[in-house]
């Protein structure tokens, strides 16, 4: 099993480090286009593996040569937010980025499952799937689980719960759109509904929302990468050991909620061969509507994307 991370900023190093510890990846490479930094950053993670007790290397390179024949590629090149910037005002220059690293991993690993972090997440995910030619369910984007657990994180703060005591999932666009599912959230097995005023709810959606803005805001300079990494490595493993894990990840939906023809952050299967199937969950009359206008966001601003390769 050989997994690439594209990308040794804080994201991508954090992600790689996760995966190679978790030790069932044969082998782990790192690229970025900074001379040093990803054989820097291997070498460090590498003198770890005594200590934390894992044997799986990690190759740090320049180039996509290193990465040939991967089997899963995790893309997070790009550039993060800065405070008042939308994931949307990076449109322009990571579209530039992340189809050039298509274009560069279509040929050296035709086979591989993609899964996309750079944002705008849901127009990135969009634009590997073209740039690269792939089948849309060997291409997927890594959001829902992010905000799924930015949302239980936000669920147990308020109630002073245990964060593993809450059930919940995420949905929609990684942005404006976002879909949090207030039907969905339980804890301790208890609906939400039970627990706080519908207006305590909608602001722990809203909160869930601006849950990347939030961290951003007070960095100032780069965004969230601890959780992020965590959600991206467990879809890595989900894949690498085709466990049919279902878990909330954006992907190419046709016909499913009724919405066709766009990438979109649904419940779905995971495994070897990528996207095995999107799941359709019960959702209340409103949560669906807003799922559906996510969709319209997303395929609105994909014109804009496919101008852009
Ligand atoms: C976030 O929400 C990086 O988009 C990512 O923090």
């Amino acid at each position: 099993m050989k997994i690439t991370v594209v990308g040794a900023g804080k994201y991508g190093s954090t992600t790689v480090q996760r995966i190679a510890q978790a030790g069932y990846a044969d082998e782990v490479v790192m690229t970025d286009i900074v001379e040093g930094l990803p054989q820097g950053l291997a070498l460090d993670m590498n003198q770890s593996r005594p200590l934390e007790r894992y044997e799986t290397k990690v190759t740090g390179s320049n180039d996509y040569e290193a990465t040939a024949g991967s089997d899963v590629v995790v893309v997070t090149a790009g550039k993060p937010r800065t405070p008042g910037m939308s994931r949307m005002d990076l449109l322009v220059d990571n579209a530039k980025i992340v189809g050039g690293i298509a274009t560069q991993i279509a040929q050296t690993s035709p086979g591989a499952v993609v899964i996309v972090v750079s944002n705008p997440l849901d127009e990135m995910t969009s634009l590997f799937a073209k740039a690269s030619g792939f089948p849309k369910r060997r291409v997927m984007g890594q959001a829902g689980m992010l905000d799924t657990a930015r949302f239980q994180d936000k669920v147990a703060e308020k109630l002073g719960t245990s964060p593993l005591s809450v059930d919940a999932i995420t949905l929609g666009t990684h942005g404006d759109t976002m879909v949090p599912v207030p039907s969905m959230v339980s804890v301790d097995g208890k609906p939400l509904g039970e627990l706080l005023s519908e207006d305590e709810i909608a602001e722990l959606v809203q909160a869930t929302r601006d849950g990347g803005a939030e961290v951003v805001a007070l960095l100032k300079t780069g965004s969230a990468y601890y959780a992020p990494s965590s959600a991206a490595a467990k879809m890595v493993r989900a894949v690498a050991k085709d466990s049919g894990e279902v878990m909330p990840v954006c992907a190419w939906v046709d016909g499913e909620y009724g919405v066709s023809g766009t990438y979109l952050g649904v419940p779905a299967k995971l495994g070897r061969a990528g996207v095995l199937e999107v799941v359709e969950l019960d959702l209340a009359a409103a949560e669906l509507a807003n799922l559906r206008e996510a969709a319209d966001a997303v395929r609105a601003k994909q014109a804009d994307v496919d101008g852009l390769i």
